[in-house]
């Protein structure tokens, strides 16, 4: 586990402190989506709760789990909340492992496993690289979105720093046109939005990827078995071994 994950309050004073808060807030700000009024949203792997939070604060509706593998993250998610002036009411937090997202350990020791097509958005960000299993991942996400709802993956990008960030993070996400072209063959439409210099500092690691669950396409969703996938159309599968 990276160290500095440990340190959960350093790692969240440093994105403020570098601005990279605020610039993926203005991502998201800026995001085309077509949501319901009271939607509900999954953060996996929240770390301080930037991306979900700011979900919460475009959508005054909202309701949010945010996960994490490591425990300490939730409290931190939790006085994000707090400081950012948002009803910690709207927020839950539990345990869970990006490689079967759906089961999640609340703090109370409760245990859940998620409901199919239960949320609007599901969201990742610089996460994906931690799973055992990334395509069981995707899989396991996108069976938790309801019909209308939406996959954002804020993904780190493959630019050098981009790169470099991912790998002092130990963070092995697979190519990101093999990761569109999977979405895409299982039914999915896939948009990849790129980071700009208004969201500096955030543009120099990031990138977007939204993929939209819709109603037709979401039977396919339901039933993502082998025979419904297709050859990813980005790039022919690698004989690496993108699992951590
Ligand atoms: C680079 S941080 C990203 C935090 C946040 N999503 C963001 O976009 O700023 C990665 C997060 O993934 C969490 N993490 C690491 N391994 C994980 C796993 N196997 N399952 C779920 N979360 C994990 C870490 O604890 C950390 O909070």
């Amino acid at each position: 586990m990276v160290y500095l994950y440990k340190l959960s309050a350093l790692y969240a004073s440093l994105l403020k402190l570098l601005g990279y808060e605020r610039g993926i807030g203005r991502f998201i700000d800026k995001l085309t989506l077509d949501c319901p009024k009271h939607l509900r949203i999954l953060d996996v792997g929240c770390g301080s709760g930037i991306v979900g939070l700011q979900f919460l604060e475009r959508f005054p509706g909202a309701t949010l789990l945010a996960t994490d593998l490591e425990p300490n993250f939730l409290k931190e998610t939790l006085a994000t909340a707090r400081h950012r002036g948002i009803d910690v009411a709207r927020v839950e937090v539990g345990v869970s492992d990006i490689s079967e997202p759906h089961r999640v350990r609340y703090l109370d020791g409760r245990t859940e496993t998620l409901a199919d097509k239960s949320f609007d958005i599901v969201t990742v960000g610089g996460v994906m690289g931690y799973s055992k299993d990334q395509k069981k991942s995707i899989k396991a996400l996108l069976r938790l979105i309801k019909p209308g709802g939406y996959l954002i993956n804020l993904e780190m990008n493959e630019s050098v720093v981009g790169k470099f960030v991912a790998t002092t993070y130990k963070c092995r996400a697979m190519p990101l046109a093999m990761m569109c072209g999977y979405i895409e063959g299982t039914g999915h439409r896939v948009t990849v939005v790129p980071f700009t210099h208004s969201n500096f500092p955030a543009n120099l690691t990031r990138i977007g990827i939204v993929a939209r669950v819709i109603a037709s396409e979401q039977d396919q969703a339901s039933d993502l078995s082998p025979a419904h996938e297709s050859a990813p159309p980005y790039g022919a599968e690698s004989d690496l071994d993108y699992s951590m």
